[in-house]
């Protein structure tokens, strides 16, 4: 597995996830909920503290064509709420993620590639090499969603962020599973998780309860919810436990020009009923519903057994 990533609370927890149950061969990190400056040193955070020597290349700075914005108010300034991080015992292994992602793809068999951020450094890797979806075992996102978005009424932020390569990796993906809000808003965790997590008294898993108790904050804050999504986790779980998620195949297309859908994952839905006509194949799994209990267990799980290997 290779993360594309933007830590990121959630992002935090998948890394910490993967490293325990997947054979995590690289982190490539992106601009999105804050800087990539910020976003490469949290990467390389996470790798410290769960004592593992995964390799992290830093990616790009800013989107394709949009404006550089970010996710701050859910995640701080810093992109891991308000925790303190050990000062850092390593640096990047280079700053072309790009190049990584694809000689990853080039070198690794069946490379499930899961990417939690922002499209930008999948996009440039494409453009870079037209062939990387056939040199992949399979292609795993974060975003997007049938139903409401999250940023704005219509999109989802890691789509939203960088719309126009969103719309370049739905346009020349020939399939991708989107891990989208409508599954992702259903697998909460909150205090009980946090205090598990807590207790369990790992290095690791003190951050992960850290990470969470700032996101069950900022969700009863702004949603007044009682747990939180822990978005990019799920998405890590769906690929090492498909059987726990529900999804069904359709056309998505990314609007990138509309005023108030700009970022939105167009999911036809639409069952029979067509003319036939110029239609768009099916592009996209995307996921509507997991066995959610399961995947908040998997979740936690994951995290504590993590030292455990250290
Ligand atoms: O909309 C949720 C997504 O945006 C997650 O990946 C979160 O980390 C942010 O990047
Ligand atoms: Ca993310």
């Amino acid at each position: 597995m290779l993360i594309d990533c933007d830590p990121g609370v959630d992002d935090a927890i998948a890394l910490l996830a993967a490293i325990s149950r997947a054979d995590l061969i690289g982190i490539t990190t992106v601009n999105g909920n804050v800087g990539i400056e910020h976003t490469t040193h949290n990467a390389l955070a996470i790798v410290q503290i769960a004592g593992v020597d995964v390799p992290v290349h830093r990616g790009a700075a800013r989107p394709l064509l949009a404006p550089t914005m970010d996710a701050a108010y859910v995640h701080g300034a810093t992109g891991l709420g308000s925790v303190d991080l050990p000062p850092l015992s390593r640096d990047i292994d280079s700053d072309d993620a790009v190049g990584f992602i694809l000689d990853m793809a080039r070198s690794v068999d069946d490379l499930q590639l899961v990417a939690v951020g922002p499209l930008t450094n999948i996009a440039l890797a494409l453009r870079r090499d037209p062939s990387l979806p056939s040199r992949l075992g399979g292609f795993t996102i974060m975003g997007g969603a049938a139903g409401p978005g999250n940023v704005t009424s219509t999109a989802e932020f890691n789509i939203w962020a960088d719309p126009e390569a969103a719309a370049m990796v739905f346009n020349e993906f020939p399939m991708l599973t989107m891990v989208g809000l409508d599954v992702t808003h259903k697998v909460l965790l909150g205090a009980a998780e946090r205090d598990r997590l807590r207790d369990a008294g790992t290095p690791a898993s003190r951050l992960a309860a850290e990470l969470l108790d700032h996101a069950v904050h900022v969700a009863s804050e702004i949603r007044g919810w009682a747990g939180a999504p822990i978005h990019d986790a799920s998405a890590v779980v769906a690929v090492l436990r498909p059987e726990l998620f529900d999804g069904r195949s359709h056309p998505v297309s990314v609007e990138v020009n509309g005023v108030h859908t700009r970022g939105m994952t167009v999911v036809d839905q639409r069952i029979g009923g067509r003319d036939g006509t110029d239609e768009q194949p099916p592009n996209a799994h995307v996921l509507f519903d997991a066995q959610t209990d399961q995947v908040v267990t998997e979740i936690v799980d994951a995290v504590i057994e993590l030292q455990a290997q250290g």
